[in-house]
């Protein structure tokens, strides 16, 4: 798994347009679902992070569905973010829109700058996953929401460990689970 796991980010690595050329489709109606949830419950002016963002295509229908928003993208893979910065671009969307390399392990935002954290079919290459709960609650503001959308078969017990709550699930669609992790967590030091 761990083995397949690399050879995919490899593939994400160095092949971002021929990634977006063939999965959009495959995650168009996962992408419908988080964007849905995005667009509802993002407040007037506010701020989204999406997470493993690769080639932007969901970040870049929520900035131009909600021109209000600040839009945050992030992903590991410097060739991904290229190709999202392209799609930002096209759609005049760029200057609404963040998109750096980072770590889910180490984003790059403050604390509590965030509203809304979407994140499609990345969990289950997460290889620091409490890091990654640690720093998703930490830059989601008191009362933001945190969705993670994902195969059902991702490593979900590993993510509840993680954040040390249960977390609840629901159907997104016959092959998806959608996560909202608890956000009331707060390290010792921000408390
Ligand atoms: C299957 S792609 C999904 C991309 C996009 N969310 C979508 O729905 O099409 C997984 C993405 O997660 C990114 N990723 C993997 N590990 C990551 C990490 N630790 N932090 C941020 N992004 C990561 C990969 O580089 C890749 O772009």
């Amino acid at each position: 798994m761990h083995r397949v796991m690399t050879a995919m980010q490899h593939l994400f690595d160095r092949h971002g347009t021929a990634y977006d050329r063939y999965t959009h489709r495959v995650f168009g109606g996962l992408h419908a679902c988080a964007l849905a949830d995005a667009v509802r419950a993002a407040p007037p002016g506010g701020a989204v992070l999406d997470v493993g963002a690769g080639p932007g295509r969901l970040a870049v229908a929520l900035a131009s569905r909600r021109a209000d928003l600040t839009v945050h993208a992030i992903d590991i893979s410097l060739d991904m973010i290229e190709v999202a910065r392209r799609h930002a671009q096209d759609a005049g969307v760029a200057d609404r829109t963040h998109i750096e390399v980072a770590d889910v392990a180490a984003v790059p935002l403050a604390d509590d700058s965030v509203d809304v954290v979407i994140s499609t079919a990345s969990f289950h290459h997460w290889r620091d996953v409490s890091g990654a709960a640690r720093e998703l609650t930490r830059v989601t503001r008191p009362g933001g929401r945190i969705w993670i959308y994902d195969l059902r078969l991702a490593p979900w017990r590993r993510l509840a460990a993680a954040v040390g709550a249960p977390i609840t699930r629901t159907p997104a669609g016959l092959l998806f689970t959608r996560a909202e992790l608890p956000n009331n967590l707060r390290s010792p030091t921000r408390d």
